[in-house]
């Protein structure tokens, strides 16, 4: 089941991971292996380095002095007759350096099933979350659900993010770097294999923040996906600036439970306040409590290099032209205010309008759920969707 090229230290993965192989110049780290949340699926666990560059744009903006500092950013942006953003863009600036990741890569755990993969789903998280929202708990994980469909999964802590590394958050925590790294990264992944046969197909699964870098690197690499399922994303901007101020958003490293304790202050998090993590992710009572909990006392961070980097990609991807399926939840306030259907189905008028290509598209309104979709209890109904969105398209 050899690969011919260098191998390196990842010869170990072969009994690791059910013969998941990368034909790499990757070189994991800290290395441990695991099941997902519920067992469907094997994991490798550990760290990467990936050098990249991009050109990131200057934002004219320090990380704030403190909570009162912050406080007024967030009324700035919310200032009227002020386009916050455009007021502190600079010019592009090239930023370049070797960054550590973590990653997880998962093959299902039933070894018949490891033998035929063909597909990996490569999975980008939102703002504040990390990798953990793929495979949060049983039945609330998409791993689970893409090893029983006889898919591989690459999830990983976004820069910046959970164990992954923490560099300036205004200036290189971007859309246009975060792009270039994931390039890398699926440049690689497209070399793996599975008990020594190739992965064909590459799918890029986002969430929120994650679906607006699923398009950013589409819209400069459209051929780095072979399918695309967006979730938790629309046009609709009109919710997002009332979610941003329901955030409460405060310097993670001033957050009680010391977790973010040394982070640059432009490390942001949502207040400390559970009220804070429901409104704009939760819709009451379709959850179970429990899962509520364990994710806002889990919750990750946030910068303003992303706050105003990502908005510009969320733009038309003429040049994609594979399958595209957009699944929101039904009550997602950030991209519906609460109500998915008005004016018209906001699933729909994403899809057709970002994606005027020939692929075909497929849209799915969760029902009773905001905007984690994987954690309210309708989540395998959206994983189940977007499975069969896949197997429809051949994938
Ligand atoms: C950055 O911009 C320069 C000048 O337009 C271009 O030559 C270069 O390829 C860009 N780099 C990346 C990583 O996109
Ligand atoms: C959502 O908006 C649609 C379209 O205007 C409307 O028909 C529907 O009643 C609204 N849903 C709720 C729950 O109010």
């Amino acid at each position: 089941m050899g690969v011919g090229t260098t191998f390196l230290r990842l010869a170990s993965l072969t009994a690791l991971a059910q013969g998941l192989q990368l034909d790499t110049t990757f070189v994991l780290s800290q290395a441990t292996r695991g099941l997902s949340a519920a067992g469907k699926a094997t994991c490798l666990r550990g760290k990467i380095k990936v050098s990249a560059a991009a050109n990131n744009t200057i934002l004219l903006i320090k990380s704030p002095a403190g909570q009162p500092d912050l406080t007024q950013t967030t009324v700035d942006m919310a200032m009227a007759g002020v386009n916050y953003a455009t007021m502190v863009t600079g010019g592009p600036t090239q930023v370049s350096g070797t960054y550590q990741l973590y990653v997880e890569l998962c093959v299902p755990a039933d070894p018949a099933a490891a033998l035929k993969v063909k597909t990996l789903q490569f999975l980008n998280h939102g703002g504040t979350l990390d990798h953990t929202y793929w495979d949060f708990a049983p039945g609330y994980s998409y791993v689970d659900a893409a090893a029983a469909a006889g898919h591989a999964t690459f999830n990983y802590d976004r820069l910046g993010y959970g164990r992954s590394d923490h560099p300036d958050p205004n200036q290189v925590v971007q859309a246009a770097l975060h792009r270039e790294i994931a390039h890398q990264m699926i440049g690689v992944l497209r070399k793996a294999t599975v008990w020594g046969k190739r992965i064909k197909s590459v799918v890029g699964v986002g969430h929120s923040a994650g679906s607006a870098l699923v398009m950013a690197i589409v819209g400069k690499y459209p051929a780095d996906f072979d399918a695309l399922i967006l979730t938790g994303i629309s046009a609709s901007i009109e919710g997002i600036a009332i979610a941003q101020i329901a955030f409460n958003l405060i310097p993670a490293a001033l957050d009680p439970s010391g977790r973010f304790n040394g982070l640059d202050t432009g490390y942001l998090t949502q207040g400390a306040v559970a009220q804070d993590f429901q409104f704009p992710f939760y819709r009451f009572p379709d959850f179970d409590p429990k899962i509520f909990r364990k994710q806002f006392e889990t919750r990750q961070i946030t910068t303003f290099g992303e706050l105003l980097t990502f908005g510009s990609v969320i733009a038309p991807q003429p040049a994609y032209t594979g399958p595209v399926d957009v699944v929101l939840g039904q009550q997602d306030y950030i991209f519906c205010q609460a109500n998915c259907s008005y004016p018209m189905n906001q699933a729909e008028i994403f899809v057709n309008a970002l994606f005027p290509g020939q692929g075909s598209k497929s849209t799915f309104l969760q029902p009773n759920s905001g905007h984690l979709i994987a954690q309210h209890y309708t989540a395998g109904r959206g994983f189940a969707h977007s499975l069969q969105f896949l197997k429809r398209n051949g994938l």
